[in-house]
């Protein structure tokens, strides 16, 4: 018991201490670009970092679609967005990345909608505490961090590709983490229950948009569109809340009172999404605004392609659909 007492102690000394060096350090994104005509998708874009990231997006004049799973907390995300940009141009759209139906009728619908499609961040995402299985047999953590934003993805390349010009390529943001340094890729035991601490198939999750990301460049093979992964570092958001009253509490106060502010955190993101340079890579990694590097399983070539085997099988898709989704929208 005691030897416990001693290691929260220490673990929440090092991680208040590596959070206050975070939050002043933090660098901000400083590209002025305009997004007047384009259109931007935030999964998650109604709460902590994703919200912010919209609300950037709509204050440079963007077209704003915001997707979580909840009509009140979209509905809400929206109107404070309009609120703080007077950008009238914000749409939320229902989409429950624990579900292959609501992720298929998201895209269907955008496909049949949008004209275009610039910048899709997949930012949303669950913390720990969550050890079941979706109704499409998937662990829910890994469903809704990793395989769910795979399908999204994928089923909403056509549009990317058909945006995305030389020089100004459509843009893929993974909202990774530096827990992705914890993960790891084991096919056998990916979505079990009763398995993995939380934190471990979070950082598993993680790893696995590093890979996808690395995957996904090479069979884009310089199509106009690029996909890269941020760590926005330790942030002050809800994420850690459903924990329970007591651990969430204590998580939250720390996260609130030393880590970064969801918009500190948002940073990389915009940066990622925005800045010309960034725009010019692929597969890959950034931290604080800067070009970074992932660990070195995140650029495995055999597992990032198994990963896409798996992936593609779990989300139920076939093969013809998938040489589809990498084909331009007439
Ligand atoms: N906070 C950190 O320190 C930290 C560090 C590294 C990486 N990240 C990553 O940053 C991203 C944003 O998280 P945050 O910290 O800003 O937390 P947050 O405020 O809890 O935001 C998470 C967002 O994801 C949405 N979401 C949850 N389940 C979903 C589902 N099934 N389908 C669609 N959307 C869903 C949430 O919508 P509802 O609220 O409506 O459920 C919410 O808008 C996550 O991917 C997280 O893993 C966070």
């Amino acid at each position: 018991m005691l030897g416990l007492i001693y290691f929260i102690f220490i673990t929440s000394i090092v991680a208040v201490l590596v959070g206050l060096w975070q939050k002043n350090t933090n660098v901000l994104c400083k590209s002025k670009k305009n997004l007047e005509g384009k259109t931007a998708i935030v999964t998650g874009g109604t709460s902590g970092m994703g919200l912010r990231i919209a609300t950037d997006f709509a204050s440079r004049g963007a077209k704003v679609i915001v997707a979580c799973p909840f009509i009140d907390e979209g509905t809400n995300g929206r109107k404070h967005i309009i609120e703080r940009t007077g950008n009238e141009k914000v749409i939320f759209k229902l989409l429950d990345l624990s579900s292959i139906t609501s992720i298929r009728k998201f895209s269907s619908e955008i496909l049949q909608t949008e004209e275009r499609l610039d910048i899709l961040v997949n930012n949303a995402g669950v913390g720990i505490g969550f050890d079941y299985l979706t109704k499409d047999g998937m662990n829910f953590i890994m469903q809704v961090n990793y395989f769910g934003s795979f399908l999204l993805t994928i089923l909403l390349l056509p549009l990317l590709l058909k945006t995305g010009k030389p020089g100004e390529p459509a843009r893929i943001v993974n909202t990774s983490s530096v827990l992705h340094n914890i993960g790891v890729v084991d096919f056998t035991n990916i979505n079990r229950l009763n398995y993995w601490y939380g934190i471990q198939c979070y950082g598993n999750s993680k790893l696995c948009l590093v890979l996808f990301a690395h995957e996904l460049t090479k069979r884009l093979n310089n199509k106009n569109v690029v996909i890269n992964c941020v760590d926005p570092g330790a942030v002050g958001t809800p994420i850690f809340n459903c924990v329970g009253w007591f651990l969430g509490g204590i998580i939250t106060y720390f996260f609130k009172n030393f880590f970064k502010t969801p918009w500190e955190g948002a940073q990389t993101a915009i940066h990622v999404a925005l800045d010309k340079k960034a725009g010019e890579v692929s597969g890959q990694f950034f931290k604080n605004c800067k070009l970074s590097r992932a660990k070195q399983a995140g650029y495995d070539d055999k597992i990032a392609v198994q990963l896409w085997e798996e992936s593609i099988r779990l989300v139920k898709m076939d093969q013809d659909e998938v040489y589809q989704c990498l084909q331009p929208l007439s």
